[in-house]
């Protein structure tokens, strides 16, 4: 009887639940649907995408084939819109003047900080990059491009050639595949690491420091932009391995300056050598968050670049052939030690690995968040209202046919007979524009923006694309490369925070003996 009754009560409340669940998302989904179509916007605010579902709006859309959603929006609304991505407002600006506006917007009226700062405090720690004043960071921006000097480039070249070299000798077939991105993962994790971490995180690296950085990489996901903290083991171990990173820094730190050993000539010790501009030494914490950004602004980057690189070139064994005999007359021969002077004269190779950016660019937008009541676009008029987010998206310029011929094909000739209409643009005055950390070089009104522009700029560019060039030349010496029997380049797979090639993306190796 008990049972009975128990059931009479219960099953008409769990109906009950269900219709008033279904019948309160019913009304959850409409008010949001006829919002859009009913209540008038703004006719001075961009125009709205369109979206079905509450709060994720065009997020799923936009996760899997963010370029391929851009694009259509652009077909459908032009080069300013608004569209929702998971409770937040973003207004995307296309082409070169949406590039220019969002990457030179003022100080005061948007902010990267705003933007990243919530998910990326977490990774690098506190007081430093968008945790620290705009001004200080820029200040650390300069610390960072004035270790990377010269002389340490000189010296980083044959690191990581010895690096890829000894990299490839644990592959022991003749013959076999190899899957891109994890293997250039692992790779530049040596290589970023030998070089810019210095000789004793680059020893510790298989003791146990690989793990801190896969366990902070966790915190760097999609989600962890979406959602900075959650009460997920994922979060948790972020947290600690942060913490146990900053220590081993800073023992590293503590014993350089206890033995005075000024003998390392690398970024940890200009770092440790530079004083804020108002005096103070730049304290431990401050090092140890700058090297753990610094490591995540080559790491992931370049894995890809290379990964995209070594893809594109299996598809194409004539650039193979280019590229060695390119070496045979601009070094002597494919046994010609590579140096940082003679890396220089590798033209090809340098338009392949700016062809594999414009392609494949690893970060393919970049966000800020408006904190003046209203942002104008004067291009279009548009007033972009607080709290949304700016977007610009070189991915989309760096595949427009108004900029580039055939967008869409891997020619890395385009680079140097400058025949495409990018090379006819006038540059803009900014490129001349000095934020704190030194003449930034390039206009943000560039349509090939694959290090970003204006006061965020990349600092890593050069040693980006050394090596990448010194990785790319020993690998094509090493081995004869090709793509699956009836596969092409691969897809991009959108999913992680930086663009990789889609799963599976095997390449094919053959040793040179
Ligand atoms: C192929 C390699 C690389 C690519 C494609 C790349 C791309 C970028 C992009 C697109 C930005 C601008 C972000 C924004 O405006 O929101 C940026 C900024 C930055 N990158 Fe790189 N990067 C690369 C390598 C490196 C390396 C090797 C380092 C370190 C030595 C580095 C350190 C930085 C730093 C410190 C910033 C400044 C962020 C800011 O001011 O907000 N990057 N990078
Ligand atoms: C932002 O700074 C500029 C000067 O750089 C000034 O002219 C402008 O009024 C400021 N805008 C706001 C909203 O504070
Ligand atoms: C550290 O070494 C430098 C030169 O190598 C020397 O000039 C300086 O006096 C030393 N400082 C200490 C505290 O030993």
């Amino acid at each position: 009887m008990a049972i009975l009754s128990l059931i009479t009560q219960v099953v008409p409340s769990i109906t009950s639940v269900f219709l008033y669940g279904t019948l309160s998302l019913v009304v959850v989904f409409s008010i949001h649907i006829l919002s859009q179509l009913v209540v008038p916007r703004d006719p001075n605010q961009p125009k709205l995408v369109f979206s079905w579902v509450p709060f994720l709006g065009n997020g799923v859309e936009f996760g899997m084939n963010p370029i391929g959603f851009i694009q259509k929006c652009q077909k459908l609304y032009g080069d300013v819109f608004t569209f929702k991505l998971v409770g937040k407002s973003v207004t995307v600006c296309l082409g070169a003047d949406g590039n220019q506006f969002v990457f030179n917007n003022k100080q005061n009226l948007s902010s990267a900080a705003e933007a990243y700062n919530d998910m990326t405090k977490h990774v690098f720690g506190f007081d430093v990059v968008y945790d620290a004043p705009h001004s200080v960071f820029m200040e650390q921006k300069r610390f960072i491009k004035a270790g990377l000097t010269l002389e340490s480039f000189r010296a980083h070249v044959p690191l990581i050639v010895k690096e890829t070299t000894e990299f490839f000798k644990d592959f022991k077939k003749p013959t076999g595949y190899m899957d891109a991105y994890s293997t250039f993962s692992k790779l530049i994790i040596c290589t970023a690491s030998r070089c810019l971490m210095g000789k004793e995180i680059r020893s510790a690296l298989h003791e146990g420091v690989a793990d801190l950085y896969y366990d902070l990489d966790q915190g760097f996901q999609p989600i962890n932009f979406m959602f900075p903290n959650l009460p997920l083991p994922s979060y948790r171990r972020r947290d600690v391995a942060r913490e146990k990173m900053a220590e081993l820094y800073s023992k590293i730190i503590r014993r350089r300056k206890e033995e005075n050993d000024t003998s390392n000539n690398d970024l940890l010790q200009a770092l440790i050598e530079s004083t804020y501009k108002d005096g103070t030494p730049i304290p431990d914490h401050h090092i140890a968050g700058m090297m753990i950004a610094v490591l995540f602004g080559g790491q992931h980057t370049s894995a890809t670049t290379s990964a995209w690189t070594t893809l594109e070139l299996a598809n194409r064994p004539d650039l193979v052939q280019a590229l060695r005999e390119e070496q045979i007359a601009k070094l002597g021969s494919l046994k010609a030690d590579l140096t940082f002077e003679n890396l220089k004269e590798l033209t090809l190779m340098e338009a392949c690995i700016k062809e594999t950016l414009r392609l494949h660019p690893p970060i393919f937008q970049m966000m800020r968040k408006v904190i003046a009541d209203k942002v104008v676009f004067e291009k279009t008029g548009h007033e972009i209202p607080k709290n949304d987010f700016l977007c610009a998206v070189p991915g989309a310029t760096q595949v427009d046919e108004q900029y580039f011929n055939e967008p869409l094909t891997y020619n890395p000739y385009r680079w140097i007979e400058k025949s495409d209409p990018v090379h006819q643009m006038e540059v803009g005055e900014d490129a001349n524009a000095d934020y704190g950390f030194g003449i930034v070089g390039i206009s943000s009104r560039s349509p090939f923006l694959p290090f970003g522009a204006g006061r965020h700029r990349c600092i890593g560019e050069q040693f980006g694309y050394l090596q990448l060039k010194a990785v790319m030349a020993t690998v094509i010496r090493l081995y004869d490369l090709s793509l699956e029997e009836g596969k092409g380049v691969p897809e991009s797979d959108y999913t992680s925070m930086v663009v990789v090639p889609k799963h599976p993306a095997n390449v094919v190796y053959t040793c040179r003996e």
